[in-house]
């Protein structure tokens, strides 16, 4: 039978999200009150700018799949909540961070909070979500499960610096956008999916599948954002779309075209690539460019091994209706790519 890829998508993906949401509601609730809570502070700035983000929702997937890991084991322990927000604090923190390293207008579908309260507020307030994540962390009294978000922390952070030191060069390899990826993307989500695992009293290959499950899943999701920002629509996204081109990003897409281009199509490239002013007509001009060479295609079949190996490292996980959901979510977002 031959489906389209939409209804496919319906099929795959938004039963599982549907499923995700309804399985994790009662836990989110918690997380989403101590979320709130932990961001308030006497000086009024940081509450403020804090909120701004956090309000403006995202899809606070990372927490989801906290505690749907957690909620996969028999010997849950409560710790998931305190992860849970840890974990989304983290992320905030990064995102913070992120935009002002960018130079992003936009971030969950308003202008990013530098544009209102400026790049140094932004940093400060990120600091200050990241010190509040630690310390939930410390009141769980876990130090195995603070010790895996503390060095999901500093790995984040060397992703982001090995990526800014591959900006614009044009003989960056899919090797290095691996290893920028795992680092700044997947690290959070393999971090977020074990320490779920620990608060459900998950056993050594438990915790092993979980983190093998998280690693291929950020990847997979990395692998699609960076599709996105080429052919993406910035209404769905909450972000712009075209970004990564004109900051010199070397995303996959990029990589795989200017392997494969003609020195025509080289000097297309080259000539927006980093150009924070390169129009929108140079833009299609790019993406026309890489289409011919199927990269973005390439790059989708390559989220979808990531996907097909993040169903896998569930296998040793007892079968359930969790399980279930966590094979399928991968499949989800994997197809906003379409
Ligand atoms: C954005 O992550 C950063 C990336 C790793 C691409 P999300 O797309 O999960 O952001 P929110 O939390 O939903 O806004
Ligand atoms: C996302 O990086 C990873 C982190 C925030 C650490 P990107 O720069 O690709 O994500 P967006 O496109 O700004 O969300
Ligand atoms: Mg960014
Ligand atoms: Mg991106």
């Amino acid at each position: 039978m031959v489906v389209s890829a939409a209804a496919a998508k319906e099929e795959a993906g938004l039963g599982a999200l549907d499923r995700l949401l309804a399985a994790t509601a009662a836990e989110m609730e918690k997380v989403n009150a101590l979320i709130l809570k932990r961001a308030d502070s006497h000086v009024e700035m940081v509450p403020q700018l804090a909120r701004y983000l956090i309000e403006a929702g995202g899809k606070r997937l990372r927490p989801m799949l906290t505690v749907a890991a957690a909620l996969l084991f028999d010997a849950p322990t409560g710790a998931q909540t305190n992860y849970a927000a840890a974990v989304e604090f983290m992320h905030n923190a990064t995102l913070l961070h992120d935009d002002v390293v960018d130079e992003s207008d936009m971030r969950r579908g308003r202008p990013a909070a530098r544009m209102i309260w400026g790049n140094q507020a932004s940093v400060l307030v990120g600091d200050f979500l990241l010190g509040q994540a630690f310390l939930m962390m410390v009141e769980t009294g876990k130090l195995d499960a603070l010790g895996v978000l503390a060095s999901a922390a500093t790995v984040i952070a060397e992703g982001e610096v090995f990526q800014l030191s591959k900006a614009g060069d044009l003989a960056a390899t899919p090797a290095d956008y691996d290893q920028v990826i795992r680092a700044k993307t997947a690290t959070l989500f393999q971090a977020a999916a074990e320490v779920g695992a620990m608060a459900g009293g998950a056993d050594e290959t438990g915790r092993a599948a979980l983190r093998e499950y998280g690693l291929q899943l950020g990847l997979a999701f990395q692998l699609v954002d960076d599709v996105l920002d080429y052919r993406g629509e910035a209404g769905a996204m909450g972000k712009n779309t075209g970004d990564d081109l004109r900051e010199g990003k070397m995303t996959l897409p990029v990589i795989l075209t200017l392997a494969d281009a003609n020195p025509a199509e080289r000097e297309i490239i080259a000539a927006a690539l980093g150009k924070p002013e390169a129009s929108e007509t140079a833009l299609d001009q790019v993406v026309a460019i890489m289409n011919r060479h199927n990269a973005l295609g390439r790059t989708v079949d390559k989220a979808h091994e990531h996907v097909r190996l993040a169903r896998a490292a569930l296998e040793p996980v007892k079968a359930s209706g969790m399980r279930t959901i966590l094979s399928d979510i991968a499949e989800f977002y994997v197809s906003r790519a379409y």
